[in-house]
């Protein structure tokens, strides 16, 4: 029979909360990248770098980099830009203080599962019977056949 369970983005995003509570008990927040590029403003500035979202709205005036780069770095993984302009041990320290998050890795949910379960073949009814016809054959038949055999033997001895 084939079942089909709806797996709704709803029921994801609890399962991994549960899973995280299991496992620690801080709470990471989880952000798509389709979720981070939307903060792209000056007013509202979100980046990513090596896994992890900042909220860097707070920043960008003070961004030695200026605030062109951070901006132009939103919507996409900008660990390798982050990483060319060579940013120094303290840089390294001071963005700490604007991570949010972490970026969800995960694959989209699956609006749908469908779950198969075998269904008993109908020939697998067939075989079932033949199994129990064997076996209550199986005796009476060998017995028959020994009787047989042992009529034989003493009626050519009686011979
Ligand atoms: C939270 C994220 C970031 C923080 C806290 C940060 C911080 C800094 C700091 C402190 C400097 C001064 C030099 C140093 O100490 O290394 C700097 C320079 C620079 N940053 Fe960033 N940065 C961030 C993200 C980025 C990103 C994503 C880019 C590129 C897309 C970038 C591009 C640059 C560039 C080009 C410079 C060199 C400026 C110059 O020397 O004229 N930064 N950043």
């Amino acid at each position: 029979m084939l079942q089909t369970k709806k797996i709704t983005p709803d029921f994801i995003l609890w399962l991994r909360r549960e899973k995280g509570r299991e496992m620690s008990t801080t709470i990471t927040n989880l952000y798509s990248m389709q979720e981070a590029s939307q903060h792209n403003t000056k007013e509202d500035c979100w980046i990513v770098i090596d896994g992890k979202v900042y909220d860097v709205t707070q920043y960008l005036d003070d961004h030695p980099g200026g605030d062109d780069v951070l901006l132009s770095a939103t919507g996409k993984d900008s660990t390798e830009d982050f990483e060319d302009a060579g940013h120094s041990k303290d840089a390294r320290e001071l963005m700490k203080q604007y991570a949010i998050g972490e970026l969800d890795a995960s694959p989209p949910a699956i609006a749908e599962l469908e779950i198969f379960t075998k269904e008993e073949e109908p020939s697998s009814l067939t075989h079932k019977l033949m199994d129990i016809t064997a076996q209550y054959w199986t005796y009476p038949a060998a017995a028959l056949g020994v009787s047989v055999v042992v009529a034989a033997l003493f009626y050519a001895r009686k011979k």
